[in-house]
């Protein structure tokens, strides 16, 4: 498998503490299955920057400690960006940002409590610039919870949307697990990624996410949400599935 969002590079953001640490998370993407991870390290959300040739550099170093510990697993350079008003200027200078694998897939995260007025033109501008962005985990938006319609309305625009595994497992709470379940269900979601900052409280969980797909859902969207994957990685173009708008929240009264 291919996991598309991780946090394995070490000392720069919030995930790997150590080399050993980002050692362990490769081992333990390899018990997944995972052959291919992007290293996507947090930048311009409020407290981590991290800059296209830093990540460069890191993935270039962190690729040879793993030549040597004999790791099999293949680390390419990603970023996972904050939206910010300033965004297209830095694609257009091409030095701060980076795209996932140097691909024209761009991963990209909206603050956590809600969906600022401007995402929807700001995405629709990088597509107009011919990059394709990635929502990351739509379903840790609070204003997408209460309002799956503002997802909709994106994925109806043409962007592409990542779950992440621990969503789905249960691990952010039962809520966040019932809403990915119908984000998957509605076809709001294109890739699942593990979103790994380490081993223990934010592991990778992507096989078990992927046994529940395949359970609920049947193997054909587990298979489809995989090769999403590859897809992207190796820079093709994805196709979409028809979204469908979740009506109604039956677990509302939950919250
Ligand atoms: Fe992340």
């Amino acid at each position: 498998m291919i996991d598309i969002h991780s946090h394995i590079l070490p000392n720069i953001d919030d995930g790997a503490h150590s080399i050993d640490e980002a050692i362990n998370m490769a081992k333990q993407a390899e018990e997944q299955g995972i052959y291919t991870m992007v290293a996507t390290p947090h930048h311009r959300n409020g407290t981590y920057n991290n800059s296209k040739l830093e990540i460069e550099n890191h993935v270039v170093s962190l690729k040879s400690i793993f030549n040597e510990k004999g790791l099999n697993l293949n680390i390419v350079p990603g970023q996972e960006i904050r939206i910010y008003g300033e965004l297209m200027q830095d694609i257009e200078e091409q030095q701060q940002l980076l795209t996932l694998n140097h691909t024209n897939y761009i991963l990209v995260e909206l603050p956590s409590d809600h969906v600022p007025a401007y995402t929807s033109r700001l995405l629709y501008d990088l597509q107009l610039a011919g990059i394709q962005p990635v929502i990351a985990h739509p379903e840790r938006n609070s204003e997408i919870v209460q309002r799956p319609d503002k997802l909709y309305n994106l994925i109806k625009q043409g962007m592409l949307a990542q779950l992440t595994a621990s969503s789905l497992t249960g691990r952010f709470g039962k809520n966040i697990k019932k809403f990915s379940e119908q984000l998957v269900d509605h076809q709001l979601v294109h890739f699942i990624a593990s979103d790994t900052h380490n081993t223990t409280t934010r592991p990778n969980d992507l096989r078990e996410a992927f046994n529940l797909v395949e359970q609920k859902f049947g193997t054909q969207t587990a298979y489809y949400l995989q090769e999403n994957a590859e897809t992207l990685v190796y820079g093709e173009a994805v196709l979409p599935e028809p979204p469908y708008q979740i009506k109604k929240r039956k677990f509302l009264g939950l919250i």
